[in-house]
């Protein structure tokens, strides 16, 4: 009986039938010198921010036998100020809201306009938490088209939403794993789409768009009210131990993911400290800036080796071509054998690496010239 108890497996759970024989999402995390794998900020948070952090923490803590504040309208409103101040658009306290991480956003959002007997498509390869949270949700996963530049293809997404009519639409820019934006005219051109099939609400993820060339598409929300922009405080925040995303939208989705929503969901702690780090925005945005000059001198670099490079608005670049799923993941282990860990997403014949500081991407270069270097010998 022991025996049997001891060796249980997760399908031997009475558990939904739907996850029976899935794998959970699993980046490795390895304790290598040189870890760009997982589209971290490489800076810690500056010391100033610290003491601040320390500061407002305290003073929360002092009120932890309350409740937090569930509305998180402090938060919130703070967040605004800073979309209304780089978005390029106005937002207000009522067009945000706020989660542990956007990864909690997206599932409010799928539990609210998803679920059972329901489906969402988003167009692979791309952020594979939206499949994910999609099943955990019960929701149906459609996996749509890209060209092979890794772009959208417009005309095949139109027709796929025609055809499945999902209820969920997501569209990543700048895309993960690829680092590749997506036009405001394409946005447009899938909410027409995804509108007249259904409709359906349309989330543009944007956790990577404080490093793109382009503006934030936030400004599509005026009068589109199945327009929704998520966001995150992970990346361009360096704070991805905070797990802090929001969404800017119409006041009516903000009313409606809290249909859904745990009560008091975001603790006391993790408002005092995203308030905290939202107060040395400036600060951090510089960080942004040294990142963009690294990310566009892995592209130059990488392009000097040898390699294909996607081109890339995000914290990251997509690199290759390697020989396939087994060529990319043979380079994969080379790279990390030379004591630096990046991503193998499972996009045959490409690795991504995160941009990290000069050192760490020299690290990462000089791994890659040695591989190709065995390679033509
Ligand atoms: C495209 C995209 N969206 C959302 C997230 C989730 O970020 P978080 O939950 O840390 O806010 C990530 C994280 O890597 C991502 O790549």
């Amino acid at each position: 009986m022991t025996d049997t108890v001891d060796s249980l497996r997760i399908d031997d759970l009475p558990i939904r039938d739907e996850l029976r024989g899935k794998s959970p999402y699993g980046a490795p995390q390895l304790e290598v010198p040189v870890q760009l794998n997982t589209n971290e900020n490489p800076y810690p948070l500056p010391e100033p921010l610290v003491a601040r952090i320390a500061e407002r923490v305290a003073e929360a803590a002092r009120g932890l036998n309350r409740y937090p504040d569930r509305d998180a309208i402090e938060l919130r409103t703070e967040l605004a100020r800073y979309l209304t101040r780089t978005g390029k658009h106005p937002v207000a306290v009522e067009n945000v809201w706020a989660a542990n991480g956007s990864n909690e956003v997206l599932q409010q959002l799928l539990q609210t306009f998803g679920g059972p007997g329901r489906t969402a498509i988003g167009f692979e390869p791309s952020y594979s938490m939206h499949g994910l949270i999609a099943r955990g949700t019960g929701t149906g996963w459609i996996s749509g088209p890209r060209n092979a530049d890794f772009t959208i293809d417009v005309e095949a997404a139109e027709r796929a939403i025609a055809e499945h009519r999902p209820d969920v639409v997501f569209i990543t820019s700048p895309n993960n794993p690829t680092g590749t934006a997506v036009e405001a005219e394409t946005v447009l051109a899938l909410y027409e789409a995804a509108q007249a099939a259904k409709p359906s609400l349309v989330v543009v993820d944007e956790a990577y768009v404080e490093f793109s060339h382009r503006d934030s598409l936030l400004p599509l929300i005026e009068g589109r009210p199945h327009l929704v922009v998520s966001r995150t405080m992970s990346k361009a925040f360096g704070a991805a131990g905070l797990r802090l995303g929001y969404l800017a939208a119409h006041p009516a989705v903000v009313d409606a993911v809290q249909l859904v929503r745990l009560p008091y969901h975001l603790s006391a702690v993790t408002q005092a400290t995203a308030l905290a780090a939202l107060e040395h925005t400036d600060t951090l945005l510089g960080y942004v800036e040294q990142l963009k000059a690294e990310r566009d001198r892995l592209v130059t670099e990488l392009r000097a080796i040898g390699c294909e490079v996607t081109e890339s608005d995000a914290n990251f670049v997509q690199f290759g071509h390697f020989d396939g799923a087994e060529g990319s993941h043979a380079a994969w282990q080379k790279i990390l054998d030379r004591g630096v860990l990046v991503r193998d997403n499972g996009v045959p014949g490409w690795l991504r690496v995160t941009a990290g500081t000069p050192e760490e991407n020299d690290a990462f270069l000089d791994a890659v010239r040695a591989l190709k270097k065995e390679q033509s010998s």
